[in-house]
This record gives C-alpha cells, structure tokens and sequence, in this order.
C-alpha cells in the first residue's frame, strides 16, 4: 500500500534498520524497484529527482501518478518522495502531485542562506503534511553541480548539523561524510566515526546521498552508525543500461522494445532486492 515517509524513518530509527530510497526514471524503474521490494518483503521509497521530473517535461504528476498506481496495489509499504529540489515552484507542486515527502536542496548555497531557504520550504511542507529533508554539507557530483564529478563534498559538521535542525525544523538531513552522486564503480569511502557524531548530535533521521558508489560493508556499517535512509540511483541505471546493452547485442534485429526492457527491467528488481539484504539487516545488538 501507498503510505507516508514518516513511519517508514520512525520503524527504521527503532529498528535500527535502514529504508532504501530508488531513483524512478521511467515506469520500468518503478515496476522493478517495486518487484525487488516485494521479493524482499520490506518498505521501500520510490523517488522522483528535480531532473527526472525535468526528463519528462518539466511536470512530475504523470509519472508520479504511474508511481502512485503502483505503490497503492503493492504487497510493501511504499512512500513517495520528490527528491533534489532546488526550484522552489516545483516544490510546490509535490502535495498535488502525490508525494508524501520532499527533499529541499539548498546545499549549494551559503549555510545562513541555506537555513533561510530551507526553513521556509520546512514551513510550506508542514503546512501540506508533507514531511522535508534537507542537505546539510555538500554531497558532490551531480550533473547540475559546477564541482567536478565525484569530487568529494564539504563534509558535515556534527555541531553545525544540530543548530540547522533546530533552525529549519526539518525530519530528516542528507550529510556529507564521504560518498559522491552517480559514481558507477563502488569505490567511495565513508567516515562511520563522523556518522556517529552526526547521530550523536542530531535527533532525526540521517540519510546517505550517492549510495551507489559505497562498497556493500561500507553501506551495512553506515546503517550501525545511524544512517537511516539509503538513496540509490545510479546503480539501478548501470543495470538497467547494461541489461539492454546484452540484450540487443543478442538480438541486434530487435525492434519491439518490449524485449529489451523487460530485461532492464527484470535488471533493476534484481539489483533492488539484492541492495535490500545489505541495508535492511537490524542492527546487531
Ligand atoms: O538522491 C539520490 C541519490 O543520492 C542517488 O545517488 O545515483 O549516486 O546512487 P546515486
Ligand atoms: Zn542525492
């Protein structure tokens, strides 16, 4: 069934558990982040980034209505969540559109400008009953982004962390401690001790940005040291791209599309259930 984000974080934080967060592109993505859900019997976030709202023309409702479809006839728990959004008439949108949750990113600009900024969308949110997450520190290598890729961001400061929680009100923070967007190999290296001090300083959901370049021990011990969201993207598109690579290379007089993503889409389930027994083991006690 559809359901918020909010007890989703709550069940993940008395757990001690983790909820893997999916990057949507197309409805394929959705259907096999979904079937990788239900293999795996756990909860999961479907999510549409501010550009994969732009691919599709710059209006979120129609894929997000394919989402929403999706999620209220699954067998899991599945929230909606609009992720990366700087434009504030986008944001805007996400209560119409469906979502039950949005990222504000405003990580880009000063840290007071930043705190305004959030603290307004925080405001806005509430007021829909949507619950905010915002990012605090700079997760580097998006393609908006003038850094290079996968240059490393500004790590977060555990201290700077619990006054911008407290300053802006929101549910859940994106930190910066070590992990890059759309890195294709898994290569990155997390700080767990900064992890801990930001858990330790903070009273809310923690949540890990450019997932797909973090080693599968690397993520499970990000999960004991108080990460709570998992965002994943880039993985599920190396697979997807590769399953149709294979499939076309088999069958090069292929023209019916139905073929090749219904493999790429059978990639991205497989690739999402196997991510699920990495992120989702309870925390050893
Ligand atoms: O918000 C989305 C995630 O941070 C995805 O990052 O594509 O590097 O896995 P990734
Ligand atoms: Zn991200």
């Amino acid at each position: 069934p559809l359901t918020a984000t909010r007890p989703l974080l709550v069940d993940a934080t008395a757990g001690g558990t983790a909820v893997a967060a999916f990057n949507v592109i197309t409805l394929e993505y959705a259907e096999g982040i979904v079937a990788g859900a239900e293999r795996a019997g756990r909860p999961v976030i479907l999510q549409l980034s501010e550009n994969a709202s732009t691919f599709h023309g710059g209006d979120p409702r129609p894929i997000t209505a394919a989402m929403r479809a999706l999620a209220e006839r699954s067998a899991v728990p599945v929230a909606l969540h609009l992720d990366h959004v700087e434009d504030v008439e986008l944001l805007h949108t996400a209560a119409d559109a469906g979502f039950g949750s949005v990222m504000f990113d405003a990580g880009r600009l000063p840290y007071e400008d930043n705190v305004a900024a959030t603290r307004a969308a925080a405001q806005w949110a509430h007021d829909q009953g949507l619950s905010i997450e915002a990012e605090l520190g700079y997760v580097g290598g998006k393609a908006t982004q003038v850094q290079s890729a996968h240059a490393a961001g500004v790590r977060t400061d555990p201290a700077q962390a619990a006054e911008f929680v407290a300053a802006t009100g929101v549910d859940a923070l994106a930190v910066a401690v070590g992990s890059s967007h759309a890195m294709t190999s898994r290569t990155a290296a997390l700080d767990h001790d900064l992890i801990a001090r930001i858990a330790a300083a903070t009273d809310l959901p923690l949540v890990l940005h450019g997932s797909s370049g973090v080693p599968d021990d690397d993520l499970a011990a990000a999960v004991v040291a108080g990460m709570r969201k998992i965002n994943i993207g880039t993985m599920l598109s190396v697979a997807y791209t590769s399953a149709i690579r294979t499939a076309l290379a088999a069958d090069p007089a292929a023209t019916d599309p139905r073929r090749y993503l219904a493999q790429a889409r059978a990639a991205i389930a497989d690739r999402a259930a196997a991510m699920f027994h990495v992120i989702g083991r309870p925390t050893p006690t």
